[in-house]
């Protein structure tokens, strides 16, 4: 589900133009998957707008959005050369949740047949049920299944009920969002506030890009909360002022000081609004901003404590270019072969090749009370969870801490126990997965000191964590997870790197994985190179129902990570088995026709691993067994083997991994999947 809104002010734009601005957002969005689109924007023409009889034009459609440009193009009675001088478009795309995915149930929702309020939304509304009842009882009627009617409904009941005519947009949207429980990122328009915007969000990203060629009033957009009497005060100084609205001057929004114009865009993804500017303000969960006459202010109803006093705008460094999928057929394609310079990139400016050393600038005014902690604690989602299982060992190897590798959801079930000394990391490529955030917050709460391993600057965990790394993989758009992965991998690394910097019995080790970590861009290059053999591969395993991934030690996290990746985008049953656990059960599946995939490096477990291969070939089972290109004895011994360069041992897992990203790519090819129209990202951040 994706947010995009465009409001220019006193810059003239003709509908056509608008409309194209809107679709191109969308169009940015698109690699997040969706099932149907729908702009609204204004009706009439802009002479009509100012003769007060003003109307709201939705157009939606099921399917994509080049599906919702052929039915805006279809319309009658849509004059597409009116010019507007101030006006505001909202567009979204939808994955359904509530309702199956139709015109009717994607948004814009509106709160009537005059689409007097319509509202784009991210996320769900747990408690839209009772909303709904509450707003039938009151004789408002629904037309679609979705939980996000209930949000234009109830604007709609609160201006109904107003108590004054002076009641602003921002009001009716504060008093809306306190009614509402569950997830989201919002953004409103009607036909009462005819050039204006509002967003909001809760759990779910959005942001607000800028547009001028004038000089802004203010790089720090001061909060605005509203005091005791239900009226609105600034943040800092003024205490005189809690009685009256916010003054629109530099002290409270912000706007171009010496022209007017100005544009707006609202999106829930920045590569929707890089086009046009790289001036950006992230909004915070409760935040509620407001362009009216072209000024944003942001609102927040209750003050708390350690709240920022204000929202800055920033600057974005991403290029467009790097979130375009360039020859490759699909991002994720794209992003694997990416991957000898995203671990670079994780790596640059902070690993000293020459005299050993590593500088985390996120972690260095918080690595000593690391050092002295009781425990550290890694807590992630997915692929981002198997990061943390692979670098495990090396951790605590390095650190000499017990730590602990939690999926995020089932550790919040737990209400597991957190101290003041623990040491908590979040993994998150996003930055934005709910599980992970609630357990970033729950770790938070009980006083622990938190530190994210992120991708995204500006996201969530990223902002909401004590300190951290971010992994500087480049944005992952593909369906599903995988540059992430190894540049978590190498963060993790380095980190265990830095923890015993001072500790000289362990500098031949350190040497050893600092200098295994300077070759790794070319061993990457050299698993790369095996495509061809492994698309080869998943022609002769894409009919099969499905494939077992076996393997212990370092390569444990690589059985897991790759069974989820085949599952994920191939629709292939595939289960991960440590192969210590073979004889407890899982020996059970292995026969003739059995696919089955072993993992055999030349660590400590490699007799334990050739004994598993044994017991596999005992049942008939033919195994395809990832390997070093050096072990001539596994490679004498087994029928099919895929050999990748040796490595140092806790860095081997980096290279075992991609031969099951790929071929995980390459079986959902065979099976017919059109993997750049994949997302999961979906399921993770809404
Ligand atoms: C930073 C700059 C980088 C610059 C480098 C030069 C940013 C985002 N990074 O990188 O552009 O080249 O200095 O020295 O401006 N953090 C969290 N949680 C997370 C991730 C990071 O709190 O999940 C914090 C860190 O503690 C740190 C800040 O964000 O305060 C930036 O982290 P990171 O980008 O990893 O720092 P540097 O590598 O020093
Ligand atoms: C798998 C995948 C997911 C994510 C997981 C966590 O390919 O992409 O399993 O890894 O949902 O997402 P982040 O890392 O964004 O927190």
């Amino acid at each position: 589900m994706c947010i995009f809104a465009y409001l220019n002010y006193h810059v003239p734009r003709t509908r056509r133009e608008i409309l194209e601005v809107l679709i191109k957002g969308l169009r940015r969005l698109e690699y997040r998957g969706y099932d149907s689109a729908g702009v609204g924007i204004d009706g009439g023409n802009s002479k009509e707008w100012e003769t007060n009889s003003k109307s709201i034009h939705l157009i939606k459609q099921t399917g994509k959005v080049k599906a919702l440009d052929e039915e805006i193009h279809r319309q009658q009675d849509v004059d597409l050369d009116v010019e507007f001088d101030v006006h505001l478009g909202i567009a979204h795309t939808r994955w359904a949740t509530h309702g199956v995915p139709s015109p009717v149930n994607s948004h814009p929702q509106r709160s009537d047949k005059n689409n007097e309020f319509i509202v784009i939304h991210n996320g769900i509304i747990t408690n839209y049920k009772d909303l709904k009842k509450f707003l039938e009882s009151k004789g408002y009627e629904f037309e679609s299944e979705t939980d996000t009617e209930t949000i234009a409904k109830l604007v709609k009941y609160i201006y109904d009920n107003r108590e004054s005519d002076d009641i602003t947009f921002t009001t009716l949207v504060e008093q809306v969002t306190q009614q509402l429980e569950g997830a989201f990122a919002l953004v409103l328009k009607s036909v009462h506030y005819p050039g204006e915007a509002v967003g909001s969000r809760r759990g779910g990203p959005l942001l607000i890009g800028v547009r001028s060629d004038h000089k802004l009033s203010t790089d720090h957009i001061p909060i605005l909360y509203r005091s005791c009497d239900g009226k609105t005060k600034t943040s800092g100084k003024d205490k005189k002022s809690c009685n009256t609205l916010p003054r629109m001057d530099e002290d409270t929004c912000l706007f171009p000081v010496d022209e007017k114009a100005v544009e707006y865009y609202f999106a829930s993804d920045a590569s929707a609004v890089i086009e046009h500017t790289n001036r950006v303000i992230f909004l915070e969960d409760d935040d509620i901003a407001a362009v009216r006459d072209g000024r944003l202010s942001i609102h927040r109803i209750k003050r708390t404590a350690g709240d920022h006093p204000a929202r800055a705008i920033q600057t974005l460094q991403m290029e467009l270019q790097q979130i375009m999928k360039g020859n490759f057929s699909s991002f994720m394609q794209k992003e694997i072969f990416e991957q000898p310079e995203s671990v670079v990139n994780t790596m640059r400016g902070r690993v000293n090749f020459e005299n050993n050393t590593v500088i985390l600038g996120g972690l260095k005014d918080h690595i000593k009370e690391i050092q002295r902690c009781r425990r550290l604690i890694m807590i992630a989602c997915g692929t981002s969870y198997h990061a943390g299982v692979a670098t495990r060992q090396v951790l605590e190897e390095l650190t000499e801490l017990p730590v602990m590798v939690e999926l995020a959801s089932d550790f919040l079930d737990r209400n597991t126990p957190v101290f003041r000394d623990d040491v908590c990391f979040f993994i998150s490529q996003s930055g934005e997965t709910a599980d992970s955030l609630l357990a970033l917050r729950y770790c938070k709460g009980r006083g622990a000191l938190t530190v994210g391993i992120t991708n995204t600057v500006g996201s969530s965990i990223s902002r909401e964590t004590d300190c951290g790394v971010h992994i500087n993989a480049g944005p992952e758009i593909g369906v599903a997870s995988t540059k992430a992965y190894t540049s978590q991998f190498v963060a993790l690394i380095m980190f265990a790197l830095l923890m015993c910097d001072d500790r000289i019995s362990m500098q031949p080790r350190r040497r050893e994985i600092i200098q295994g970590l300077k070759v790794l861009p070319d061993l990457i290059k050299e698993v790369l190179s095996l495509d061809e053999e492994i698309q080869k591969l998943a022609a002769e395993l894409y009919q099969q129902k499905s494939v077992l991934i076996m393997g212990r030690g370092y390569h444990y996290a690589t059985c897991l990570e790759g069974a989820l990746k085949i599952k994920e985008i191939t629709y292939m049953h595939s289960e991960g088995i440590l192969a210590g656990e073979l004889k407890h059960g899982p020996l059970a599946l292995v026969d003739k026709l059995m696919p089955v995939i072993m993992i055999i490096m030349r660590d400590h477990t490699y007799t334990k691993c050739q004994n598993a291969l044994q017991q596999v070939v005992a049942r008939q089972g033919r195994p395809i067994v990832i390997c070093d290109k050096d072990d001539y004895e596994t490679i004498k011994n087994s029928s099919r083997t895929i050999k990748v360069p040796h490595s140092v041992d806790c860095l081997q897992g980096i290279l075992s991994v991609i031969p099951l990203q790929l071929l995980s790519f390459h079986l959902a090819v065979l099976r017919g999947f059109d993997v750049s129209l994949f997302s999961t990202r979906l399921h993770l951040t809404f």
